[in-house]
């Protein structure tokens, strides 16, 4: 932790020490992958109805993260905590009932191209209940009309935009009525426009359904419209998290360099080797076509 803002209250800079706050907490969590380290003793509260985003350059182990909360990956060493209960020791069997309380929007959007809109939103309901789900079709059309593309209801998914395909991928994330929504890089892909349709309707599940949400992005526009809290990842652990202000006002290097899109002289010093190598490749003839 490089800074925290001593006037911000206890419960916004993630303390995590009150459970009954965060609904959702990580305490230690280390994971690597074979010889790689991606997360190095990660500890975070997320707290109860807030938005809270997670930013951290590209490969920094943020979906990893955002997977062992749902129990996708379990970790190394370390603990995840739903509602006070530790959850990543849990067996499979026992872990699906509290799935199906986290709704998450995957980083690529995961639709079911044979199933039109109304099938691949009704999937978890039928998932859940057997074949006749009690009300499938009200509880289709209220996730559907949450989103605004109830028109859209017997349309394939090849048949609209990226955009209005991650709208029904959140449509199909929230029909569960789950109690924290995840989202990896909503707006990837997007244009400005597409993307603030996705940043309202972020605001607007919170407000209506009183979900935790987990943003994960790299879109500072989206960072700071959305956020109550932020965390920001470098190289596998925490370098500052708290409320979107702290993050304007910070003169940490990495934080401050994320902010403004800036490469580090490191990174650019490897670019420049890259660069000079081709270089000299290109001379040797026959090298380059
Ligand atoms: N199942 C896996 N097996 C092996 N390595 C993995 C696996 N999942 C992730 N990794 C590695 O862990 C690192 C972190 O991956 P992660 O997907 O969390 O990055 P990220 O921060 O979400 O990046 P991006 O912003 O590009 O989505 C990467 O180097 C990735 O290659
Ligand atoms: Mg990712």
């Amino acid at each position: 932790m490089s800074e925290l803002a001593p006037s911000l209250p206890p419960e916004s800079i993630d303390a995590g020490t009150n459970s009954s706050d965060a609904p959702v907490r990580i305490v230690g969590l280390v994971k690597s992958f074979g010889r790689q380290k991606v997360l190095k003793g990660v500890t975070l509260s997320f707290p109860r109805g807030k938005t809270s985003v997670v930013l951290g350059p590209s490969g920094c182990g943020k979906s990893v993260m955002l997977k062992h909360l749902v129990g996708l990956l379990r970790p190394d060493k370390g603990q995840v905590i739903y509602e006070g209960e530790r959850i990543d020791t849990l067996s499979e069997r026992r872990l699906g009932p509290i799935r199906r309380q986290f709704g998450f929007l995957f980083q690529q959007g995961a639709l079911f191209d044979s199933f039109d809109v109304y099938g691949n939103i009704a999937f978890p309901l039928r998932e859940l209940e057997g074949d006749r789900p009690y009300d499938e079709e009200a509880r289709v059309r209220r996730v559907l009309r949450l989103v605004g593309l109830e028109s859209a209801i017997h349309k394939l998914p090849s048949e609209l935009s990226g955009g209005q395909q991650k709208r029904i991928a959140l449509a199909r994330a929230v029909v569960l009525e789950p109690k924290v929504l995840l989202y990896d890089e909503p707006t990837t892909g997007l244009d400005p426009i597409r993307s603030d349709v996705i940043n309202e309707l972020i605001i607007k599940l919170k407000q209506e359904l009183r979900v935790t949400s987990i943003v994960v992005t790299h879109d500072l526009v989206s960072a700071f419209k959305v956020a109550d809290y932020m965390v920001m990842f470098h190289e596998g652990n925490v370098v500052l998290k708290g409320e979107p202000e702290l993050f304007r006002r910070s003169t940490d290097p990495i934080v401050s360099r994320f902010l403004r899109g800036e490469a580090s002289e490191e990174e650019l010093r490897a670019i420049r080797e890259v660069t000079s190598s081709n270089r000299d490749a290109a001379r040797v003839p026959g090298v380059l076509p």
